[in-house]
């Protein structure tokens, strides 16, 4: 079942985060699902630029209807991740997403809040959510890349006036991660300090948290004796993820991790069976690894074991 952002958001604020996790593909439509039913947990799965032309928007969200016809018990949102006012009017129009996320966290403040603003007047009236972002984050996306010295966090005296003027209905904010495989070179970590500001001057309202891969080490080294070459890969630290859920962070943003999952079991698997070339035997064994990846993240997040409660809320 399909739901909004705000119900979920409503009923894990401060108990638990829920995992907001990217998807691209048939294997990892399937396995989030199954991943999340044998959690018990609800989700959210979102959609990036890059998603929605790698094979055809259509495609991916035919999937996602025939996923949510195959799982009828699953509970979840479907979200555009790092949109841009075109990618947002084109979700919006479509009737299909539960939210859209406007980044304009590129500009200075007053252009965020007026590109913001136009978004959030163009999905509210069609009962869409919109998640905004103030502050930078460094690393690399597809169409961004973010250096470290560009990259600023979230400066907790200017959030009550976006949110106010702009009418968002939850903040992406640079709390200390980036994206992608490389967030922290030393033990750096979040910065909770400012997560704890924030949280106190917007009482009630759903942070986001984006970069929140923790990149696990045995992946990494796995992925590397394989053939790969990812030297000093770190992410987040799993506690942190957690202690965060329960001050404010309501939504996790993970693509990374799953795309470690993939790169893994595809590496090993034709390291392992070079004579196979069928494309099916290692997507079988990528469900079921990302669908245990899932279920172990929900358990992080606290997500896991809370659907009927969300069920009891929804109806
Ligand atoms: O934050 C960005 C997500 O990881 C999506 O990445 O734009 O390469 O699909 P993508
Ligand atoms: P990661 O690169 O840490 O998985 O972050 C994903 C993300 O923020 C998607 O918006
Ligand atoms: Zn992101």
């Amino acid at each position: 079942m399909i739901v909004s952002t705000k119900v979920l958001f409503e009923q894990a604020y401060k108990k638990y985060a829920v995992g907001a996790y990217n998807i691209n593909n048939a294997e990892q439509v399937m396995a989030l699902f199954r991943g999340n039913i044998n959690s018990k947990a609800p989700f959210i799965l979102q959609l990036s630029k890059g998603a929605r032309s790698y094979t055809d928007k259509r495609l991916l969200e035919a999937m996602i209807r025939a996923a949510d016809e195959i799982f009828p018990e699953a509970i979840f949102a479907v979200h555009l991740d790092h949109g841009d006012e075109e990618n947002c009017y084109d979700c919006i129009d479509s009737g299909f997403y539960s939210s859209v996320m406007i980044d304009a966290s590129g500009e200075e403040f007053e252009e965020n809040i007026a590109i913001t603003k136009r978004v959030v007047d163009r999905a509210h009236e069609k009962g869409v959510a919109v998640e905004a972002e103030l502050g930078k984050l460094g690393g690399v996306e597809e169409h961004v890349s973010v250096s470290e010295a560009d990259a600023k966090l979230t400066d907790p005296e200017q959030v009550e006036e976006f949110v106010k003027r702009t009418g968002c209905d939850s903040l992406a904010c640079a709390i200390g991660t980036s994206h992608g495989a490389y967030k922290f070179s030393g033990s750096q970590g979040l910065h909770f300090e400012v997560i704890e500001k924030i949280a106190e001057l917007l009482p009630g309202f759903p942070l986001v948290m984006h970069g929140s891969s923790s990149v696990p080490q045995d992946e990494v080294e796995r992925i590397n004796a394989a053939g790969g070459e990812l030297k000093g890969a770190k992410g987040v630290d799993e506690d942190e993820i957690h202690k965060a859920g329960k001050m404010g962070v309501t939504k996790v943003n993970i693509d990374t991790d799953g795309r470690l999952v993939w790169c893994r079991v595809h590496r090993e698997h034709f390291r392992d069976h070079p004579e196979v070339f069928d494309l099916r035997p290692a997507g079988k064994v990528f469900m079921g690894e990302y669908a245990k990846y899932i279920e172990h993240k929900n358990e992080v997040l606290g997500s896991a074991g809370r659907l009927e409660e969300v069920r009891a809320a929804v109806k």
